[in-house]
């Protein structure tokens, strides 16, 4: 428990424990509604889908997963027209999650940790991993995409949330193959033909002793317009990246993994994973046309899972991470229920400025707070922006869980903040670009929350350009939704055919 308060929230504490667990519970239902319990009114020209993907079980069949992130993905859906929202969830149906739901037991072992029963003698040597599809879902080229960085995506029925199978992006991707659950979406990137269009850039990584980066670029009808590969020195854990419209923008991590403790089972494979604080961290550039040579920048040590954005300007590549000192595991706690949050290191927004000529780095540090899940307006992805949205802890120090949001205009240093405490959990906002929208902030963010008061979720709307004075909507789920990972929005709006009466 911490004790704060916030101008928008009197709470003297920021959370229970209690609270806060329970919104890790499974939800092993599914669902279909209109949702009919809505505060405020849903913005007459927001129209579309927005799409979540987190795990949907933290146990199987009670026996509970030590990290959540080895749980089974399950998409969120809902569609919003007309001032009406339709709300649906569904399990990707994976291999694992059929085989687990018919056998009713663990049958494979966690990257995060969790082990089958039986001790280590049942997990040794046992090397198979679930693809869980759990982290990221997107919409592209007409194929809704459930992404887990470590194989390939599961592609769904966007109007049904249906899986229909492993995919393959028709014949690009081989079997088992690493596919980053990271996509960035360069609004307007040259073709040949001196127009702009839309492009989906992403990687996948295969990591040893060295590690090869293949890079991905597709067309709006998921057709490849770019795809090369690069070898780079070292293992890398690269969960995210960057773009410019000249550069892919990836930071190494200064790890070692160690795979003996998870091939003899003692250990999930991310267990395995050694920071090394005596070691730079390194910032690794690679042309976005394939040719050209790869650079790599030496920066302060720190371990990044997301980044902001990055940018070039005046001979300089500026790239905004959230940086944690060190890799932020689950300690000696059983499961992540009963994580210390004293001794988990608390992430911040770092900004890079790299010269690209003189390669000196330079770091400064525009949030100090514990923040994570950053978003910005789709349209200045790669290109310098003022604007950023990303969720933060009530209090101002220290490590807590999401409870918040915060604005901060990345020019003038103005911040607008507002939290959900000491009963509201949030995660991942998601920006949406109001249609004809001139501002960069004219839009809405979108935040799901978690409400221990009613035991249920809801998705928060706020006005992008007034953060502080809270949603201007706030639609409310008759049940929970486990804490999510990440999702995004369409203008497609796949709901029911008619809106209701
Ligand atoms: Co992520």
């Amino acid at each position: 428990m911490q004790t704060l308060s916030s101008p928008n929230s009197n709470a003297a504490i920021a959370y229970t424990r209690e609270d806060w667990k329970q919104g890790y519970e499974s939800q092993p239902q599914e669902f279909d509604y209109w949702i009919e319990d809505i505060e405020g009114e849903i913005p007459a020209e927001l129209s579309g889908t927005v799409f979540r993907n987190g795990p949907g079980l933290t146990d199987i069949n009670g026996y509970r997963l030590r990290h959540p992130f080895d749980g089974d993905g399950m998409i969120n859906s809902i569609a919003i027209a007309q001032g009406q929202a339709y709300y649906r969830n569904r399990f990707v149906r994976t291999e694992g999650y059929l085989k687990e739901q018919k056998s009713g037991k663990p049958e494979y072992r966690g990257v995060f940790g969790t082990q089958k029963p039986g001790g280590w003698l049942a997990n040794a040597f046992d090397i198979k991993l679930k693809n869980i599809a759990n982290t990221h879902v997107v919409y592209w080229g007409g194929k809704l995409l459930a992404l887990w960085e470590a194989a390939q995506p599961h592609r769904l029925d966007p109007n049904t949330l249906a899986t229909l199978g492993l995919d393959n992006l028709d014949g690009i991707l081989t079997k088992g193959e690493p596919f980053a659950a990271h996509p960035k979406f360069d609004a307007n990137c040259p073709t040949a033909t001196g127009k702009s269009e839309e492009r989906m850039v992403t990687f996948g990584v295969k990591s040893g002793l060295s590690s090869t980066l293949r890079i991905f670029e597709f067309h709006p009808d998921g057709t490849l317009a770019k795809d090369h590969r690069h070898t780079v020195p070292g293992f890398a854990f690269l969960h995210d990246f960057a773009i410019t419209p000249n550069y892919c923008v990836f930071v190494q991590n200064p790890v070692s993994f160690n795979p003996l403790p998870f091939v003899a089972g003692f250990q999930g494979a991310a267990e395995c994973i050694q920071f090394n604080p005596e070691a730079p961290t390194k910032i690794i550039v690679i042309p976005r046309n394939g040719q050209g040579k790869v650079q790599f920048f030496e920066t302060d040590p720190c371990f990044v899972f997301h980044h902001a954005n990055a940018f070039e300007k005046d001979g300089q590549l500026i790239l905004d991470s959230i940086c944690y000192n060190e890799f932020p595991d689950i300690g000696d706690a059983k499961d992540y229920s009963e994580v210390d949050f004293d001794h988990v290191p608390a992430s911040q927004l770092w900004r890079f400025t790299i010269d690209l000529a003189t390669a000196k780095v330079d770091v400064t540090v525009p949030i100090e707070r514990y923040c994570e899940f950053p978003t910005i307006h789709p349209g200045n992805v790669g290109q310098e922006y003022r604007y950023l949205y990303i969720g933060i802890a009530h209090d101002q120090t220290g490590s807590a869980p999401l409870q918040g949001l915060i604005k901060r205009d990345m020019q003038t240093g103005a911040e607008q903040t507002w939290s959900a405490a000491p009963r509201g959990f949030g995660g991942e906002p998601l920006f949406i670009a109001k249609p004809n929208g001139t501002a960069e902030d004219d839009g809405w963010v979108l935040l799901w929350l978690y409400n221990a008061v009613g035991h249920n979720t809801e998705l928060a709307i706020f006005n992008a350009q007034d953060i502080t004075t809270g949603p201007i909507a706030k639609l409310n789920l008759k049940h929970h939704v486990p804490y999510g990972l990440h999702g995004s929005f369409t203008s497609q709006y796949f709901g029911p055919q008619q809106p209701r009466e």
